[in-house]
């Protein structure tokens, strides 16, 4: 099997490949605090050896659930929010037909839930579920998130209603913690199926645990093949600097922050990637952009957003790089027909693959970047499938937790997002708040 390959030379007339190479020492020195577990954050690498550690026996079990779901639901509701639902979104999105929600491919329909408090967005949920037969996976690693739980409060109500409460049981998953938490005491009250998400792997690092392998599963994919993927993956970034794809990533982006990159752009030519950019997005900005350092993670769907973001990339503060995601061979082929009267002009372009002008635009694009002084990483994926998403996604995890250590910040904590929870339940006067609801309330 190919494997996925990174791309630097377009840096390297901004940075000398010495320069980046410089970093062989801090990439390997991270490597090891990573697999001696002596850094920051060393109670959360569970995620590290994951899928080497994932077994036969484990991925039966969670096909089987799948399976059972599948059998019952036109739809099935994942509920959860942050790296409870973007490993799955990302993954399902890359697969999916892009139009599969308006067709009946045989696979029930993975939507999403608690992952926004709109009123609209649960009202045209609850609306459509009314017609529909569902389940739900209900995945919170602390199972106290107030987005999951009241959408989960909400759709099992709903379920419940339309099936009956011991139905509604055989269609409800929970995926949490192994003892902690408001959903653990629910589920087992409950008596509903559970999964594990061990205490040792933080919700950005958890697309290979069951909040990723459950709903894509559901959704029809083959979890073996993505798996297996990643353990590829795993294996080519425990090798030295030079051979180590994730290593010399994180060397690169280091290296060019260091020079006042202060924003990556993550870059597709295929909008089916756009989630894949939103989980990238969480697992870098939620690792890294602490103690006022990190870089921030922005993305583009191209060639869309070049008739959007593209005069900005191309002319704008020169504080960016860009690491694009290219597919070598897409998985349709549409060869563009020759007209007679050639009105739109487009003959010169005749019998070629649609693919082939996407290229001409990626290359002509990079070249016009890298002009206009963005450095450019590329990452090439051999085709969109099950395996080399695996591959894809444990490649992220590693680059990240390398050079999360290179920065010198504990890439597996997020202290920050607590702080808009204490706000919001101070204002909603949760039991517990009310000196932070007096405090805050003067503030108004
Ligand atoms: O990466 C993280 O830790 C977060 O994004 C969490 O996944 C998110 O906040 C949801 O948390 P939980 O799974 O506890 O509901």
């Amino acid at each position: 099997m190919e494997k996925i390959s990174i791309q630097l030379e377009k840096v390297f007339g901004f940075i000398p490949k010495e320069e980046i190479y410089g970093y062989a020492a801090k990439c390997e020195s991270a490597q090891e605090m990573l697999h001696k577990g002596t850094g920051k954050g060393n109670d959360f690498l569970g995620w590290l050896n994951l899928p080497s550690s994932i077994t036969e026996e484990f991925l039966n079990d969670v096909l089987a659930t799948a399976e059972s779901l599948r059998s019952k639901c036109e739809v099935v509701v994942v509920a959860g929010i942050g790296g409870s639902y973007l490993g799955a979104k990302a993954v399902i999105d890359a697969l999916s037909n892009t139009f599969s929600w308006m067709q009946n491919d045989g696979n029930p329909k993975v939507l999403f839930a608690g992952h926004n408090i709109s009123e609209d967005y649960l009202s045209e949920l609850m609306a459509l579920l009314q017609t529909k037969s569902f389940g739900i996976i209900n995945i919170s690693k602390s199972g106290t998130t107030t987005e999951t739980a009241l959408a989960f409060r909400l759709l099992k109500t709903l379920l419940e209603e339309k099936v009956g409460k011991e139905e509604a049981r055989t269609r409800i998953v929970a995926i949490t913690d192994a003892k902690r938490g408001a959903l653990r005491t629910l589920s087992t009250q409950e008596g509903y199926k559970t999964y594990v998400i061990p205490d040792n792997v933080g919700g950005r690092y958890s697309v290979l645990t069951p909040v990723g392998l459950l709903p894509i599963a559901v959704a029809g994919f083959d979890i073996k093949q993505f798996v297996a993927g990643a353990v590829a993956m795993e294996e080519q970034c425990a090798t030295s600097f030079e051979e180590n794809p994730a290593a010399l990533y994180a060397a690169t982006r280091n290296a060019l922050y260091a020079q006042g990159k202060k924003i990556e752009i993550l870059v597709n030519y295929h909008p089916k990637l756009h989630f894949v950019s939103e989980w990238w997005k969480q697992l870098y900005g939620e690792s890294e952009g602490k103690e006022n350092v990190g870089i921030f993670p922005a993305s583009v769907d191209l060639t869309t957003d070049l008739h959007s973001m593209g005069q900005w990339i191309q002319q704008g503060e020169r504080t960016i790089f860009e690491t694009v995601i290219s597919i070598a061979q897409p998985k349709e082929t549409v060869v563009i027909p020759q007209d007679e009267e050639n009105l739109d002009g487009l003959n010169f372009l005749a019998g070629k693959r649609v693919d082939q002008v996407n290229k001409m635009a990626e290359l002509g694009t990079q070249i016009a970047h890298v002009d206009g002084g963005v450095p450019n990483l590329k990452i090439v994926l051999p085709e969109l499938n099950e395996y080399y998403i695996g591959q894809l996604l444990y490649f992220f995890e590693k680059g990240c937790g390398i050079s999360g250590y290179v920065l010198g910040i504990n890439p597996f904590d997020q202290p920050g997002v607590e702080d808009y929870k204490r706000n919001m339940f101070a204002l909603l006067e949760k039991p517990g708040y009310e000196e932070a609801s007096a405090a805050i309330r003067k503030r108004l």
